[in-house]
């Protein structure tokens, strides 16, 4: 199976966060517009800063690089920069975190401002489709993800489908966003969770029965509960799995150990994502082949993961249906 195959697939992703998947030479301009990082001499220096041991230090690089976001237009850059990735690599459709709380205390930009000034560099690369999901980021807390939720819907019109919480998921467990979620669904948002990567199982019971998502955000120690994967074999709970970000944050030792094949042999309803490409440097195609070299997942095994994104995503049906022509169409090729 050549490695070709993958990259010409045409593919879906359902877990990208917008400041995490800035391309490198993308991000590289931004760092001298604001004065540069005498650690960060080039842009090539740029993947030698994002390496990370542990979810902390992730973190810290997550907080370091959105330092140089600081004005709209920086938004309407990085956005057409993932757009213009994206369609490189066959992606036709995707739903994109944007993550407006982190540019609220510390750079004074407001939400609507930025998604709509996102939305224009999306716009700029009419090849892929994506929609937003807004980051309501569980480490301010509830009054500021409310306002943040209140605010997205008033300019629902950009894109915006859904929300979801990422940050400091082994702090802010997701029960106490239980009525901020409630508010999402009355809104008529879709809804997902970070949940199962910075902290176990419990968080992602949480996520499910506290926040009734739609979709899990990665999921990894679903395993730590054989209760827990009964329920989502059950329920077919979408899964947003991201196995290079685990292996980087160092949510897992090993790829090896990664869950993906024993959720997929089980009958979880697995999605395969990258979550930062920008800071990881993986590629959606890397993910799936290293699925088929470490995992053995044959070529009709990956255009199942492919439909899974499918099914799970947020388009309407009649999208949903000519995304899966598109992809048969592609794959008998
Ligand atoms: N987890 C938590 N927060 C995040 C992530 C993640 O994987 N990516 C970007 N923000
Ligand atoms: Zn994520």
């Amino acid at each position: 199976m050549s490695a070709h195959w993958i990259e010409q697939l045409p593919k879906v992703e359902l877990h990208l966060h917008l400041e995490g998947a800035i391309p490198p030479p993308a991000l590289w301009p931004l760092i001298q517009k604001y004065g540069g990082d005498p650690a960060v001499p080039s842009a090539e220096a740029i993947a030698d800063r994002l390496q990370f041991r542990t979810f902390r230090e992730f973190l810290d690089g997550w907080v370091w690089k959105n330092g140089f976001l600081r004005e709209y237009e920086d938004f309407t850059w990085i956005a057409r920069a993932v757009a213009e990735d994206l369609a490189r690599q066959n992606i036709v459709y995707a739903e994109v975190f944007c993550s407006p709380p982190d540019f609220a205390l510390s750079h004074g930009l407001e939400t609507q401002p930025l998604l709509r000034a996102a939305r224009a560099g999306l716009d700029q690369v009419p090849e892929v489709e994506i929609a937003l999901v807004v980051d309501l980021v569980r480490d301010y807390g509830v009054e500021r993800a409310e306002r943040t939720l209140r605010e997205t819907a008033e300019v629902r019109d950009q894109g915006v489908i859904g929300i979801g919480i990422g940050g400091s998921e082994h702090r802010y467990p997701p029960e106490l966003y239980r009525d901020t979620y409630a508010e999402a669904r009355r809104l008529g948002f879709r809804t997902s969770a970070h949940a199962g990567e910075a902290a176990g199982a419990e968080s992602i019971w949480g996520a499910i029965r506290a926040l009734e998502v739609d979709r899990i955000g990665h999921g990894t120690r679903a395993e730590e509960d054989p209760k827990l994967l009964d329920h989502l074999a059950a329920t077919g709970l979408p899964i947003e799995m991201c196995p290079l970000s685990n292996l980087r944050t160092g949510t897992i030792p090993a790829i090896e150990t990664h869950p993906i094949r024993r959720y997929f042999d089980r009958g979880l309803r697995v999605t395969v994502n990258t979550d930062d490409p920008g800071m990881f440097g993986n590629s959606l195609a890397a993910e799936y082949r290293l699925l088929q070299t470490t995992f053995s997942f044959s070529r009709a095994e990956i255009l199942t993961l492919i439909e899974n994104a499918i099914d799970a995503s947020w388009a309407d049906a009649d999208r949903k249906q000519a995304l899966r022509d598109q992809l048969r169409d592609r794959s008998a090729l």
